[in-house]
C-alpha cells in the first residue's frame, strides 16, 4: 500500500465519523461502508423529515414505564423496528433513559421514571425488541441530562455514588442485559467534563468497566472539540454541518495530535454497526395501531374509582375539555413524529357506539392549532417558477437540517402552504400563521399580514419548537370554501443548518371563556356521568425547556371544579406525560391517567371507560400534591453549574426520608378487580410470590417488590425497588410469579467499588410503594 493509500484510507475512515448532512452517514466504497441512517426515536421512527413522513404514533415513555411490562415493552421495540426498515432507517435514536429527577424537567415525559431499575429493565427491554429486528438503537443521553435549561452548557456536580446507583444504573443495565449497539452522549458535562469528551465516563466507565463494544455518537450539535472527543472516546459527531469530526478529525491525526489507531477503532466501530443492520429484517409482523392501542389501555392509570368505572348500562356522557377533540398525543422536541392519525377522546367514545354529547369548557392553551386541512408546499425560486409541489396531510412544515429532495436551499426563495379551507360555522374566524421571518397570510388572495415576525426568545430552541403565532379574525360563511395560503420568504434556508418551520392556523368562532365554561357545567348537569379531559399543552411539556409549574393551564382547574359540583358522577381524564397538580382530585367520582397516549389513545380511552380492557397502569414516578412538596424543585443551573445536592435521595426514598405524602404514591394505579397477596418465599436470591384475584373480572396485578435494611441507615434508602412482575389471572384464580432479588440490590457505591452491605433485610412485596401485603425476611451474607 502506498503512502498516498494510507493518507486516501485515513480520510476515508474519518468521513464516516461524523454526518453526511443531518441524520446520514456517507457511504465508503473504499471501507466497504455502505452508509446508513439514523431518526428520532422514541415513540415512532420520525424518518429524515420532520414532517410530511408519518410514523405509527406509541404512547410516551412515562406510558410505556406505567405498564411496568417488560415483554410489552419489547414487542414496542420490534414494531419500532419494524417502522425503521420502512424508512431504511438503521438506528434508531432511543431510549432515553435519564432519570425523572424534577417533575420540573422538560422532557420527563420522554424518560421512563423516577426509579433507575425500573427504567433500566424496561429500556433493556425496548432495546431488545429494537435490535431483535437488526436495528440499532442509541440509549441516550450518557449521563446527567435530567433538565433541559442550559443543557448545553451546563455541568452537573453530581456525587460518584449518585452517579452509580442513580444516573448511570439504567445505562449499566442496558449494557450489561440487552447489548446496546450505540449510545449517545448529553450535551452536559459532568464534573466539568463535557459528556461528549468524558473519558472516565466513555472510555473507563462504559467500555472497559461495563464491556459496551458498540458505537457512541454526540448529541445532535453536541462535539465540539475535536482532539478532546476523540480522545474522550466519541465515535461519531452528529450531524454533518460544522462538526469538529470528519476533515478535521483527518487533519488532527496528520498533527499528531490523534493516535491513527483511536480513528481506526472509532471506523471499525462504525463498520461493526453497519454489519450488526445489515442483516435481514425478521419476518413477523407487527400491527402498529393494534400495538399502540393495546399499550395506551395497558398503560392508563387509574388512581381513583367510587364505582363509576368501568361505566355500566348505556349512560349519557357529557364529554368536556379542548383536549378531548384536540387530544395530546405526545410531547414536544425531538420525540415528536408525524402520527398516521390522532384518535380522539371524541373520536374513540363515539366509534365505540357510546352516547356522546360535547362541550368545550376549557382549552389548555390560547394558542391555534395547525389547520386541518391538506395542503400543498409549494418551493420558488426567487422568479417565481416552482422549485417543486408536495401534498401533505397537515398545515406545517418543519424541516431541519436538510430540505425535502429536490429542493436546493441555495436557490430557494419563497416557500407557500396552500390549503383550502370549509367554514363549518358562519362568523368570526381565526387565521394565522406560526413562525419567525418575512410572511403573507392571503385569503382568497386578500392580504390579511404582508411582513417580519421577530422572534419572541434567542434561544433557537424556542423558534423551532415553540415559535410566535400572528392571529388574524376575519368573517367567514359556512360551507363557502375559502383559499388560505401562508407564503413564507425562506432565505434562513441557505445557512449552514437549513432551517425551515412555520404553519398555517384556523379557528372555528367560539364563545368566550365564560360561556364556554357554562355551558360546559350545563352539559354535565344533564348528562348522566360527565367525562372531563385536561391536561398540558405544548408550551409545557417539551424539549428545550423546563416546566415552571405544575399546574393545570388555563381554566381547567375551575373546569373540573365545577363539573363535579354539578354532577357527582364525573370522571376526570388527565391528558399529561408528567405530573400536574390536581387540587380537585378528592372531589371527583373517577380519575385516570391517560399520560400521552399515542395516535390511538381515544380508542384505548374508550375501551378502558366501557371496561373492554382493564387500566393497567401503575405510576412510575411519584405525583404530587403541590411543587412545593417535591424533593427537586430547582433545575436551573447557577453560573453554569447544577448541583445535584441532594445526592442518592431522588424520587421515592427523598419521599420516604422527609416524611411528606404525595397526592398519589409512586406504584400506584387501581384495576377493575381485587387482588390478595397469598405467600412470597425467597430463596436463592429469587422471591416467588402468589396472588389470587379476589373479584369478579379478569385482572392483572404488577407485583412490586421493595428492600429495607431491616435496621434503618438514614444513608440508604428506608425502601427501593428491587424487582416486579406481571401476574394476570381470572376470577378467583392464584397465580406464581417470581422476581428475582439480585446480590446488587443489596450493594451500595462507597471507595470505588460496590460493598456488599451484609446483614437482615426485609423484602416488602405488594400493589405500590405503601400498599405492601407481605414481608419476607433475608439475611444478605
Ligand atoms: C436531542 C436528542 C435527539 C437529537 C436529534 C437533540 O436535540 O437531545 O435526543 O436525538 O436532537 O434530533
Amino acid at each position: 500500500m502506498t503512502a498516498q493509500d494510507d493518507e486516501a484510507l485515513l480520510d476515508a475512515k474519518a468521513s464516516i465519523l461524523t454526518g453526511a448532512d443531518m441524520w446520514s452517514l456517507p457511504a465508503a466504497p473504499d471501507l466497504g461502508f455502505p452508509g446508513l441512517t439514523m431518526s428520532d426515536g422514541p415513540i415512532g421512527v420520525r424518518g429524515v423529515r420532520w414532517t410530511g413522513d408519518p410514523s405509527v404514533a406509541l404512547p410516551s415513555p412515562t406510558a410505556l414505564a406505567a405498564t411496568w411490562d417488560v415483554s410489552l415493552v419489547q414487542r414496542v421495540g420490534a414494531l419500532l423496528a419494524q417502522e425503521a426498515r420502512r424508512k431504511d432507517v438503521r438506528v434508531l435514536l432511543a431510549p432515553t433513559v435519564n432519570l425523572q429527577r424534577s417533575p420540573l424537567g422538560g422532557r420527563h415525559f420522554e424518560c421512563f421514571s423516577e426509579d433507575p431499575l425500573l427504567t433500566g429493565l424496561l429500556a433493556a427491554a425496548y432495546v431488545r425488541g429494537v435490535q431483535g429486528g437488526n436495528v440499532a438503537v442509541t440509549v441516550k443521553h450518557f449521563v446527567a441530562n435530567d433538565f433541559e435549561t442550559e443543557r448545553m452548557t451546563a455541568s452537573v456536580t453530581v456525587s460518584e455514588r449518585a452517579l452509580r446507583e442513580l444516573y448511570l444504573l439504567p445505562f449499566e443495565i442496558v449494557v450489561r442485559e440487552a447489548g446496546p449497539w450505540g449510545i449517545m452522549s448529553a450535551y452536559n458535562a459532568v464534573n466539568g467534563v463535557r459528556m461528549s469528551e468524558n473519558d472516565a465516563l466513555i472510555n473507563g466507565v462504559l467500555r472497559e468497566e461495563w464491556g459496551f463494544d458498540g458505537f457512541v455518537v454526540s448529541d445532535w450539535f453536541g462535539a465540539h472539540d475535536t482532539v478532546a472527543a476523540a480522545l474522550g472516546g466519541l465515535d461519531v459527531a452528529m450531524p454533518g454541518m460544522l462538526s469538529p469530526f470528519g476533515p478535521p478529525l483527518a487533519a488532527a491525526v496528520r498533527e499528531g495530535k490523534v493516535p491513527p489507531e483511536v480513528v481506526d477503532a472509532k471506523a471499525a466501530r462504525v463498520l461493526d454497526l453497519a454489519r450488526r443492520t445489515s442483516a435481514p429484517a425478521p419476518a413477523t409482523r407487527y400491527d402498529g395501531a393494534a400495538i399502540a392501542r393495546e399499550v395506551s389501555a395497558r398503560a392508563m392509570t387509574l388512581l381513583r374509582n367510587d364505582g363509576v368505572l368501568p361505566l355500566a348500562g348505556a349512560p349519557r356522557i357529557a364529554l368536556i375539555g379542548g383536549l378531548a377533540k384536540e387530544s395530546r398525543i405526545m410531547g414536544g422536541g425531538s420525540a415528536q413524529v408525524t402520527p398516521e392519525r390522532a384518535v380522539s377522546a371524541f373520536d374513540g367514545l363515539t366509534a365505540a357506539g357510546l352516547d356522546v354529547g360535547y362541550a368545550r369548557g376549557a382549552d389548555p392553551s390560547e394558542r391555534l392549532l395547525p389547520a386541518t386541512v391538506p395542503v400543498s408546499v409549494i418551493a420558488k425560486v426567487a422568479d417565481g417558477s416552482v422549485l417543486a409541489e408536495l401534498d401533505q396531510p397537515e398545515a406545517v412544515i418543519q424541516w431541519v437540517g436538510q430540505l425535502p429532495e429536490g429542493i436546493d436551499p441555495g436557490a430557494l426563495d419563497t416557500v407557500v402552504l396552500r390549503g383550502t379551507l370549509t367554514p363549518g360555522e358562519s362568523g368570526e374566524h381565526l387565521l394565522g400563521l406560526e413562525g419567525t421571518g418575512p410572511f403573507r397570510l392571503t385569503v382568497d388572495g386578500e392580504t390579511l399580514f404582508d411582513g417580519v415576525v421577530a422572534p419572541e426568545s434567542a434561544d433557537p430552541f424556542a423558534s423551532v419548537f415553540f415559535p410566535p403565532q400572528t392571529v388574524f379574525a376575519r368573517a367567514l360563511e359556512a360551507g363557502r370554501p375559502v383559499t388560505v395560503e401562508v407564503a413564507h420568504r425562506a432565505g434562513a434556508a441557505a445557512g449552514p443548518v437549513p432551517f425551515l418551520g412555520f404553519a398555517l392556523l384556523h379557528r372555528e368562532p367560539r364563545p368566550d371563556a365564560d360561556s364556554l365554561l357554562a355551558e360546559a357545567v350545563r352539559a354535565a348537569a344533564e348528562a348522566d356521568v360527565a367525562v372531563v379531559v385536561v391536561g398540558t399543552s405544548k408550551e409545557v411539556e417539551s424539549e428545550g425547556f423546563d416546566r415552571t409549574s405544575l399546574r393545570l393551564p388555563g381554566r381547567q382547574d375551575e373546569l373540573v371544579a365545577r363539573v363535579a359540583a354539578a354532577n357527582p358522577r364525573t370522571v376526570v381524564v388527565v391528558n399529561a406525560g408528567s405530573p400536574v397538580e390536581m387540587p380537585w382530585r378528592d372531589e371527583v367520582a373517577a380519575l385516570l391517567l391517560t399520560w400521552f397516549p399515542g395516535q390511538e389513545g381515544g380508542h384505548a380511552l374508550a375501551d378502558v371507560l366501557t371496561g373492554a380492557a382493564e387500566p393497567g397502569g401503575r405510576l412510575p414516578t411519584t405525583w404530587p400534591t403541590v411543587l412545593e412538596d417535591c424533593p427537586v424543585v430547582d433545575v436551573t443551573p447557577k453560573d453554569g453549574v447544577l448541583e445535584y445536592g441532594e445526592g442518592i435521595f431522588v424520587g421515592y426514598p427523598a419521599w420516604q426520608r422527609a416524611g411528606t405524602a404525595p397526592a398519589f404514591e409512586f406504584g400506584s394505579g387501581l384495576g377493575y378487580t381485587t387482588w390478595s397477596y397469598e405467600s412470597a418465599e425467597h430463596t436463592e436470591g429469587v422471591l416467588t410470590v402468589t396472588v389470587r384475584n379476589t373479584g369478579a373480572r379478569p385482572g392483572r396485578e404488577v407485583v412490586q417488590v421493595y428492600l429495607s435494611p431491616a435496621v434503618p441507615d438514614p444513608e440508604r434508602p428506608a425502601r427501593r425497588l428491587v424487582g416486579f412482575a406481571v401476574a394476570e389471572a381470572g376470577p378467583g384464580e392464584s397465580t406464581t410469579v417470581t422476581v428475582p432479588v439480585p446480590d446488587r440490590a443489596y450493594a451500595t457505591w462507597h471507595d470505588g467499588a460496590w460493598r456488599p452491605n451484609p446483614g437482615p433485610y426485609l423484602l416488602h412485596t405488594g400493589h405500590s410503594l405503601t400498599d405492601t401485603r407481605l414481608t419476607t425476611p433475608v439475611e444478605h451474607t
